[in-house]
């Protein structure tokens, strides 16, 4: 398995694709439909060059080389981190046996719908926030938004390679069906929920790569543990990747809280919104929009499958082999808060191998945590005694033990009429989007920046942020 990646080829590639025919040349008729998708489905803006990183090497320095790319012509491949010697399966049933380097039959069902979900969700954030570029903060921001992008076709072809190379003519329809389905499609939608939403300014893009990506962070976790060696190095590639997505996203909210702490302090007002400032009850309200939309993504919070899947050793815990316990789970017990119908909470005993939804997200909500600290230290640092807050799990889902309830940020069961009363107050109204919307004036002068939001400490790669980051046609 070589570090270095092969870019003489139509698909770069670190796999040796050359030396297996048939699978290259499935690859290659993917490729011109995968470019179809893209020219249709993705960035709306044209451009002429975009100073975009891209992976030459899988090892741990210097893994990317940054050029002005056109972004048509950036060189989409296939890229696993290297096998590790005699790696052992971590968990479940078969914990302590080699890993596999193919899939055996019995989970091939299972592994091939774990592996659809993923990549579904790559090309569908691309469909999201297709129009983004049209209004874009900054060049510095426009290339990150291509970044972005781009690496998540990439993800989206490290997907597509699993399902060419494994799972024979069924995951070559499944590879094409990923190409079918799009965003907020009524007939073929995305498979989860919060992909199908809009992402149609860049606060909600500072918000989706903050919560939406870091569920994904925490999903490749849980496959980069997975038996199938494959996946697991495929995954581990991915998440490097993926670092940058959550830095967009945790710079990105942390530069819209600067200036409107700024603007506050300025004009000695909270309604910063005729000076051109997000007030911070509307990012509140992202907030919780964005964070409770990304939770379903977890699923329900009781899962025979998650369990199926770990005893199995198809997907197991974040940072499994960190975890100081058997990694079988079949003694262990876990609590689950549940809403009862008067209106109070239930705290259930239960076995922690059904649990393992919620083992996730608790990991995921402790992360979130920590922007929201971030933020309010902004805050603190303008003398500023508002204080932003994760809302509780319960609020807002559509997904698990809470949907159906309502339940507000504080965590209080409330009825119908409370719920609506109160709804305008915790989510964004159509008033706060328009309103947001409304700021989205594309600013693409070098070193300028829009009114809303504050310029990055620094640039990408050490330019400075007056960089020519994007060449415009
Ligand atoms: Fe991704
Ligand atoms: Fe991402």
């Amino acid at each position: 398995m070589p570090d270095k990646i092969d870019y003489d080829t139509k698909i770069p590639n670190n796999v040796e694709l050359s030396s297996d025919r048939r699978l290259q040349r499935a690859l290659e008729g993917w490729q011109p439909k995968f470019m179809s998708w893209w020219g249709e489905m993705g960035p709306a803006l044209e451009t002429n060059g975009v100073y975009l990183r891209t992976a030459v090497s899988v090892g741990r320095d210097g893994w990317a080389h940054f050029d002005h790319v056109k972004v048509p012509e950036y060189r989409w491949g296939i890229f696993l981190t290297e096998r590790k010697e005699d790696r052992r399966i971590a968990f479940g049933e078969h914990k302590g046996e080699p890993v596999w380097q193919q899939v055996p039959g019995e989970y091939r069902a299972d592994l091939q719908r774990l592996i659809v979900i993923q990549g579904d969700t790559e090309p569908a954030s691309v469909e999201q926030q297709k129009l983004l570029g049209l209004t874009a903060p900054s060049l510095y921001d426009l290339r990150n938004l291509f970044q972005v992008n781009v690496e998540e076709g990439r993800h989206l072809w490290a997907m597509v390679y699993l399902l060419h190379a494994y799972f024979g003519k069924e995951g070559r329809e499944e590879a094409e069906a990923l190409l079918f389905r799009n965003s907020g499609s009524p007939d073929a939608p995305r498979i989860l929920g919060a992909f199908n939403e809009e992402t149609a300014d860049w606060l909600a893009f500072y918000m989706f790569t903050y919560f939406t990506d870091r569920d994904g962070k925490y999903q490749l976790g849980t496959l980069k543990e997975s038996s199938f060696d494959p996946l697991s190095r495929t995954c581990e590639f991915m998440l490097k990747e993926e670092a940058h997505h959550m830095f967009v996203g945790t710079t990105g909210v942390d530069r819209v809280v600067q200036r409107s702490a700024e603007l506050i302090r300025e004009h000695d007002r909270m309604d910063i919104a005729p000076r051109g400032g997000i007030p911070l009850d509307i990012i509140q309200k992202y907030i919780n929009f964005h964070y409770s939309v990304s939770l379903d993504l977890f699923g329900s919070e009781t899962s025979t499958n998650a369990a199926n899947y770990y005893t199995a050793g198809l997907k197991g815990r974040w940072q499994e082999t960190r975890r100081k316990d058997d990694h079988q789970l079949t003694d262990d017990v876990g609590v689950l808060d549940k809403p009862r119908d008067d209106g109070t909470w239930d705290s259930e005993e239960m076995q922690a191998i059904l649990l393992l939804n919620l083992d996730l997200r608790d990991e995921y909500v402790a992360d979130c945590q920590t922007g929201v600290k971030r933020w309010n230290r902004i805050l603190d640092e303008h003398e500023i005694g508002f204080r932003f807050k994760l809302p509780h799990p319960g609020f807002n889902r559509d997904v698990g033990i809470n949907s159906g309830q309502h339940i507000t940020p504080e965590g209080t069961i409330v009825d119908e009429a409370t719920w609506q009363a109160g709804k305008s107050k915790w989510l964004p109204t159509s008033e706060d989007l328009t309103f947001v919307r409304s700021l989205m004036q594309p600013v693409y002068e070098r070193g300028k920046i829009a009114s809303w939001v504050a310029p990055p400490t620094n640039g990408i790669n050490g330019k400075p942020f007056d960089f020519d980051y994007v060449h415009l046609t």
